[in-house]
Order: structure tokens, then sequence, then C-alpha cells
């Protein structure tokens, strides 16, 4: 299967499957940064509450940069990991003071800023921005190693850079924004952890994990 046919398929897949999330219909950096930093350790369904009460309360960044300390963390109550939290709003104030607000707006900008790892920076700026750089998390990783049939454990340095190559490759530049939520999903929803919905699935033929009845030890993950 060549990179195209991957990607228009998942597309195709994406389009059909997606759950309508809020964060999904707004070019806005700083909304698309707020949904991200909320969904690092949290669920969807808990997660979405807190986005549109933080929506709401701080409509730009301008907004959360100004308030209270003590009004971010109370409308955090229940997420968890406070600095998360701490640390958006640091960053926030950063932006405002330092930019006049305008978020940065590349991958390699954005990887610099507290609380911004590779994910996150990958995530805004292709969500926001467009440019073509994949997201790597676990739903990524479990695709791929699933797809390509890779038995690299994905808890070591040497996965990170082969699953990263191999995502920068298979990502659609016409709309990376598009295949990295897509990639996502279908990790969330189809190929999911301990019950993938092989038979329904659109890489039924090509996948190696499938082909050879490893989907349930795919992707491997030493403990660490
Ligand atoms: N989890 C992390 N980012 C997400 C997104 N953009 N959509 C759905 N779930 C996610």
């Amino acid at each position: 299967m060549n990179q195209d046919t991957f990607a228009s398929r998942l597309i195709e897949w994406y389009e059909y499957h997606k759950r309508d999330l809020p964060w999904r219909h707004t070019n806005d950096p700083y909304h698309i940064w707020l949904s991200e930093i909320i969904l690092q350790q949290t669920r969807v369904k808990q997660g979405l509450p807190y986005y549109q009460n933080f929506v709401k309360a701080f409509p730009t960044i301008f907004d959360l940069a100004a308030a209270p300390e003590q009004e971010v963390l109370r409308l955090w109550q229940g997420l968890g990991y406070y600095s998360r939290a701490r640390n958006m709003q640091e960053t926030a104030k950063a932006i405002v003071n330092q930019q006049n607000g305008s978020f940065p707006n590349s991958y390699i900008a954005l990887v610099k800023l507290k609380g911004i790892g590779p994910y996150t920076a990958a995530a805004i700026a292709s969500f926001a921005f467009k440019e073509s750089v994949a997201v790597l998390d676990g739903n990524v990783f479990r695709v791929l190693a699933r797809l390509y049939g890779l038995e690299t454990d994905i808890a070591t340095s040497k996965a990170k850079t082969l699953f990263s190559t191999l995502a920068n490759q298979l990502i659609s530049s016409d709309s990376p924004d598009l295949y990295n939520q897509a990639i996502m999903e279908f990790g969330a929803i189809q190929c999911t952890h301990s019950s993938p919905d092989c038979l329904l699935c659109p890489f039924q033929q090509e996948c190696e994990a499938f082909l050879t009845g490893r989907q349930n030890i795919l992707p491997i993950k030493s403990k660490k």
C-alpha cells in the first residue's frame, strides 16, 4: 500500500466515523492548545466539559493570561496534574507579554514553550497552521506497530525515532490536520488496545499484525 493510499483511506474512514468534538471546529491555536493540554492525561468524555468551561471563562489567550491563578486552578479542579494548568498560564503570559498575544505558528517555535512537548507542538502546528508534522501518541504507535508488524519496544528512544520517521512519511501534506486527527481517532475507536475491530477494518488486507495474528501482542511495550 503506498502512502497516499494509506492517508486517503484513513481520512475517508475518519470522515465517516469521527466523533463531533468542539476543538475539531476551530483553527484557533489557543483553543487547540487548551484542548490538547486537557486531553493529555484525560479521556475525551471527562475533558469535554472542562474544555467548554475554559473556553467560556477565558475565550482568548489574553483572558487566560490576565486571570487570577486561583480562578484557573478552580476551573481545573478534578482534572489532576495541576502543573498542566500552571504551565499553561505561565506560557499564556509569556505569549501575551513577549509576542503581543500572537501564538507561535511553527512546530519548532511551539516546542520551545514551557509545557508544550513534541506531541502538543505537532498537534497545534498541524491543526491550527496545517504544518505537515506527524503527531506521535499511544494511538499512533499502536496503529503503525500493527499495520507494519513492528516489534520494536515502543518505550525505547529507538522506537520514537523509527515511528516518527515512518509517521512523517505517511502524513498527507495536503491535509496534515485531517490526517493527524484521523490516525488518532482510528487508534481510539477502531484499532483499540484490547479489542481492535479487525473484521470491519479498512486495512485488513494490508495489516501485518492481522495477517499474522499478532494484533493482540502489538505494540510491544516494556514496563519502565
Ligand atoms: N486526544 C488528544 N487529542 C485529541 C483530539 N484532538 N481529538 C480527540 N482525542 C484527542
